[in-house]
């Protein structure tokens, strides 16, 4: 079972004049609950996980966009770091496909999955999928199944959030960043409907908010 840092439903998280947070989106966001520094120190620990499980051959790392852009971002530079500065390194390629499932807050039973190489390039390699957020799992379980028949030789997934819903299939990622609380967050690439990627930290979204910026 992957290890993971817990944010328990009742943390009252950061009140955001503590932190630099965009003036535009100032009056959208209740709370900062995980802030942009604790993101990137939880993913170095990621990274050195994944490079001691997977590290003996070709990595090719998928990011799912948008959402896993910074997250992917980030945790390559620290498998990056970790290749520079040992005995052992190993190649890594990066690919790019996107899913999209959500409208609104809400998660949609349709899990489109656009553009990326073909596939079936992806046969015989050591996959790494680079998720933002699993949430009932529905997406990455999708995304699994077209993989699986292009025969890789290994897949694993890193999301960095997960979220603790009863809406969840019971899917759980290799590894995982945090365990967050049945909100909806942005911040750090995820967004809310397009809104909020421009933001360092992941934030709860206020209920005004997702009046405002609804589609
Ligand atoms: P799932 O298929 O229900 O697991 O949903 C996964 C996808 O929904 C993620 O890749 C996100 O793009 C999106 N998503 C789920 N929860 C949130 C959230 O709280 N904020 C932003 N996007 C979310
Ligand atoms: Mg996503």
């Amino acid at each position: 079972m992957a290890s993971y840092l817990q944010i328990a439903d009742d943390e009252k998280g950061h009140e955001l004049d503590l932190f630099c947070v965009p003036r535009h989106y100032e009056n959208d966001l209740e709370k900062v609950i995980i802030p942009h520094g604790l993101i990137m120190d939880r993913t170095e620990r990621l990274a050195r996980d994944i490079i001691r499980d997977m590290g003996g051959h070709h990595i090719v790392a998928l990011c799912v966009l948008k959402g896993g852009y910074k997250f992917f971002a980030d945790l390559l530079d620290y498998i990056k770091a970790l290749n520079q500065n040992s005995d052992k390194s190993v190649p890594l390629t990066v690919d790019f496909i996107r899913v999209k499932s959500y409208c609104n807050d809400k998660s949609t039973n349709s899990v489109k999955v656009i553009g990326g190489d073909e596939l079936s390039s992806l046969s015989g390699k050591n996959v790494l999928i680079v998720e933002d957020i699993v949430e009932t799992g529905r997406t990455m379980q999708t995304l699994l199944s077209l993989l699986s028949e292009c025969n890789p030789k290994m897949v694993k997934v890193v999301s960095l959030l997960v979220k603790r819903t009863p809406r969840s299939s019971g899917y759980r990622p290799d590894y995982i960043g945090f365990e967050v609380p049945d909100a909806f967050l942005v911040g750090y690439a995820l967004d809310y409907n397009e809104y909020f990627r421009d933001l360092s930290h992941i934030c709860i979204l206020n209920d005004q908010a997702k009046e405002k910026y609804k589609v």
